[in-house]
């Protein structure tokens, strides 16, 4: 079966494409390029020997994304990862994200509601519940208003696809909303490669670590946790993969009980950043250099996931531990 991974050299798009092949399915990628690097697709074959095709495309040009559609009729899925996803960058630059996450979606459901039937996995983040009012955070809890436009292209993605599924039943959409993705795949061939300097934690630890960076500022240790510092909920970034492929599966399987569907995917657990730290101090065997500073604009107190959905329905659940995805992310960093 083929499916269409769009942003597939992306950080979580490259280890999804890697359990699609080992669950046999044929992959296309369309990437283009703009926060990924062409080599990624060699560290995919590094790990499962088979080349997915891969078409340079860009999702904003309407008549690229009509003409791909025109000769790939015989695709059994879409998996849709393409977006800008820099949450400071969305507040400097949000026609940037309007245009990009959402225009890009818009042509691509033109495309896809058209085939036989479509299956459609749409890549959506925690940041849609902004600061929820109690953890766990579970997939009924309110939609708050968007703290970045980052974050509203994902609740505007929600609500597009849901208004198609409305109107055209064999349209079968699934959102899986991510809480803080991290690590590796375990041969260390792919991993997250963020360009410039990080702005998310895991990386800027390891950057750290590798000497890269002088030292890890910690955004504020006066929040009101148990150590001071934010709470979010790291995900390995193989245990999310390995959801969109049994999402994918489940309306393949026309196992979705509605044609637009939910998850959460993240770990059910809390972690504070001095928490992640000390993880990575463990699992590195070496001392990390930090220091404590100013909050972060936009940063929410603590989120992390109410799984039971997940567990029960879409019959996933997380297998690494914080430390497992903080050594893979070490181990991706040395390797680099
Ligand atoms: C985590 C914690 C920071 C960097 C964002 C998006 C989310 C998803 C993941 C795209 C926070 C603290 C961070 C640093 C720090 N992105 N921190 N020093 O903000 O939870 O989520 O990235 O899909 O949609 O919202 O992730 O890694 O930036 O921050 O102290 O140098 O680490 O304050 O508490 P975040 P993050």
């Amino acid at each position: 079966m083929k499916v269409l991974v769009t942003g597939g050299l992306g950080f979580i798009g490259s280890h999804t494409v890697v359990e699609l092949q080992n669950s046999g399915f044929d992959v296309i990628i369309i990437d283009n390029l703009s926060n990924a690097s062409i080599d990624v697709m060699d560290g995919i074959v590094s790990i499962t020997g088979k080349t997915p095709i891969f078409e340079k495309l860009d999702l904003k040009d309407k008549a690229e994304v009509q003409q791909f559609f025109k000769s790939n009729e015989d695709i059994s899925g879409v998996i849709h990862f393409a977006a800008s996803k820099a949450v400071g960058e969305s507040v400097e630059n949000p026609l940037l994200y309007y245009e990009n996450n959402i225009n890009s979606l818009v042509y691509i459901i033109q495309e896809v509601k058209k085939l036989e039937r479509c299956n459609f996995i749409f890549s959506s983040s925690c940041t849609v519940y902004g600061q929820a009012d109690s953890m766990p955070i579970s997939e009924s809890a309110p939609i708050k208003p968007a703290e970045s436009p980052y974050g509203n292209t994902k609740q505007i993605g929600e609500t597009i696809i849901k208004d198609v599924c409305k109107i055209k039943e064999s349209f079968n959409a699934i959102a899986l909303r991510y809480f803080n993705p991290i690590g590796a795949h375990k041969s260390a061939n792919i991993g997250e490669l963020p360009i410039g300097v990080p702005q998310n934690l895991v990386p800027y630890i390891t950057q750290t670590a590798a000497g890269i960076r002088k030292e890890l500022s910690v955004f504020g240790d006066n929040y009101p946790t148990n150590d001071g510092t934010c709470i979010r909920d790291y995900i390995h970034v193989v245990d999310i993969a390995k959801a969109h492929v049994i999402a994918l599966q489940r309306l393949l399987d026309f196992k979705n009980d509605t044609n637009f569907e939910v998850f959460n995917l993240g770990t059910g657990t809390g972690s504070s950043v001095l928490e992640v730290i000390q993880s990575f101090e463990r699992v590195s065997n070496q001392k990390l250099n930090y220091k404590i500073v100013n909050r972060r604009e936009g940063d929410v107190i603590s989120a992390y996931a109410d799984t039971k959905k997940a567990n029960t329905v879409l019959g996933w659940k997380a297998e690494s531990s914080l430390d497992d995805a903080m050594l893979s992310a070490w181990k991706w960093q040395q390797k680099l």
